[in-house]
C-alpha cells in the first residue's frame, strides 16, 4: 500500500516509517499541506495521511478521488477539517480517536501553571541575572473553581489532574457523562462561577465560538482561559476585548482561530500579519504555543500504530472502527454501529 503523508514534521517520520516497515506500508512524505492544489501530488497513491490543518474541502476530495485515493487516514482525533457530508460514499475517512488524552491534559495544566505563576516571566528574568520579585504574585489553585467544558477522554484527564490540586470542578457537556461522579451545570453557570474555564470539547457548529462577546459579561472577573481544543472554540478578537477589560485575567491559548497558515511554522525574521495574534503574544497575561499539546514520545508512537493500523483493517475487512462520517455518533442514523462500515 502508497500513501502519500502531507504536512510531515521531523517528529513525524520516525513513529511512521518504523510502523510502515512493519506493515509493509510505503509513506512518501511530503512537507506541503493538501489543498485542492496540491491534491495532485497524491495521484496514484492509495490514499493520504492528513493532521490538523490540511483542507479536506469538496475540491480537495474530488481531485484525490479522481487520483485514485480512496482513504483519508487522519493522524489527529479532531477532524472539524474534512468536509465529511462530501466525502461520504467517495473517499473512506478514518482518524485516531485516542493517542494520549494525558499528553493534552498535561498540557493544558502545565500552561495553566505557567500563566498564573509566571514562569514564563520567571525564565526569562533569571537568564538575564533578573531575581526581582515584583509583579509576580500567583494564586493558589488549591480550592479554585475549574469549570471544565467537554468530559471525553481529555476533559476527565484533565478533571483528575484538577481534583490532585484540591480544586473544585464543575463541568459542562452536551452528552453528560451519567454515574462518572462529575459535577454537571448548565453552561451559564459555568461561566458565573469557574476561576478557570478549560475546553475540552470539539469544534463543532455549536460551539463554534462559545467564548464569544456575548460571553464576556457572564465571566467572572479575573477567569483564566484555557484552550488545548480548537481554536475557533473562541472569537479570538473578544478574547483580546476581554483582556483589554481586565475581565479576563490570563488566557493559555495551545489553538488559534486562524492558527492554519501559521502554527508548525517558523516566523522568526518574518513580519506578522495577523494583527490579532500579534497583539494576544504581546499582553503579559497570554500564553500561546504552537498546538503542541500533543506532541510526546507516547502520542507519536500511539498515532503512528493506530493509523497504520486503520489502514490494514480497512484493506483487509473494507471497514474500520475508527472510519468516521457526518452520521457518526447519531444512534438513530449510524450504520457503522450496525455493519462495521459508514458506506
Ligand atoms: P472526546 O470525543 O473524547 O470528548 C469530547 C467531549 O466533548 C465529549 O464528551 C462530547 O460529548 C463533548 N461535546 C460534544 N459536543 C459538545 C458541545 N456542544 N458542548 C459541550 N461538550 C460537547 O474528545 P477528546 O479526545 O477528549 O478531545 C477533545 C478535543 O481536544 C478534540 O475535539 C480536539 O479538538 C482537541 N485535541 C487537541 C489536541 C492538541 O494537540 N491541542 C490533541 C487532541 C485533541
Amino acid at each position: 500500500m502508497k500513501i502519500a503523508f502531507f504536512d510531515t514534521k521531523p517528529y513525524d517520520r520516525p513513529a511512521f516509517e518504523r510502523e510502515g516497515a512493519k506493515a509493509g506500508i510505503t509513506f512518501k512524505f511530503f512537507e506541503t499541506k493538501l489543498t485542492p492544489d496540491t491534491a495532485g501530488l497524491a495521484r496514484g497513491y492509495d490514499g493520504v495521511c492528513v493532521f490538523v490543518n490540511d483542507t479536506v474541502d469538496r475540491e480537495c476530495i474530488d481531485r484525490l478521488v479522481e487520483g485514485g485515493c480512496r482513504m483519508v487516514a487522519l493522524r489527529c482525533a479532531g477532524f472539524n477539517n474534512v468536509d465529511t457530508r462530501y466525502a461520504f460514499g467517495k473517499i473512506h475517512v478514518f482518524r485516531v480517536p485516542a493517542y494520549s488524552p494525558y499528553a493534552v491534559a498535561e498540557h493544558a495544566m502545565a500552561m495553566l501553571l505557567t500563566s498564573i505563576r509566571r514562569i514564563h516571566k520567571a525564565y526569562i528574568r533569571t537568564r538575564d541575572f533578573n531575581f526581582s520579585l515584583n509583579n509576580m504574585t500567583g494564586f493558589d489553585l488549591h480550592g479554585k473553581t475549574v469549570g471544565v467544558i467537554g468530559t471525553g477522554k481529555i476533559g476527565r484527564v484533565f478533571i483528575d489532574i484538577c481534583r490532585g490540586f484540591g480544586m473544585r470542578v464543575i463541568a459542562y457537556d452536551k452528552y453528560p457523562a451519567e454515574g462518572a461522579g462529575i459535577d454537571y451545570v448548565p453552561l451559564d453557570t459555568l461561566f458565573r462561577e469557574s476561576d478557570i474555564i478549560s475546553l475540552h470539547c470539539p469544534l463543532t457548529e455549536e460551539t463554534y465560538h462559545m467564548i464569544g462577546a456575548d460571553t464576556l459579561d457572564k465571566l467572572k472577573t479575573g477567569v483564566v482561559i484555557v484552550n488545548t481544543s480548537r481554536g475557533a472554540l473562541i472569537d479570538a478578537e473578544a478574547l483580546l476585548t476581554g483582556i483589554k477589560q481586565r475581565k479576563i485575567g490570563a488566557a493559555c491559548l495551545d489553538v488559534y482561530e486562524e492558527e492554519s497558515d501559521i502554527f508548525f511554522e517558523d516566523f522568526s525574521g518574518h513580519i506578522i500579519e495577523d494583527d490579532t495574534l500579534a497583539r494576544l503574544i504581546s499582553m503579559p497575561n497570554v500564553i500561546v504555543t504552537s498546538h503542541q499539546a500533543f506532541l510526546t514520545e507516547e502520542a507519536l508512537a500511539n498515532i503512528a500504530e493506530t493509523t497504520v493500523q486503520n489502514l490494514l483493517e480497512f484493506e483487509a475487512t473494507g471497514g474500520s472502527p475508527n472510519e468516521l462520517c457526518y452520521r457518526c455518533g447519531k444512534t438513530d442514523d449510524c450504520r457503522r454501529d450496525r455493519s462495521k462500515k459508514c458506506f
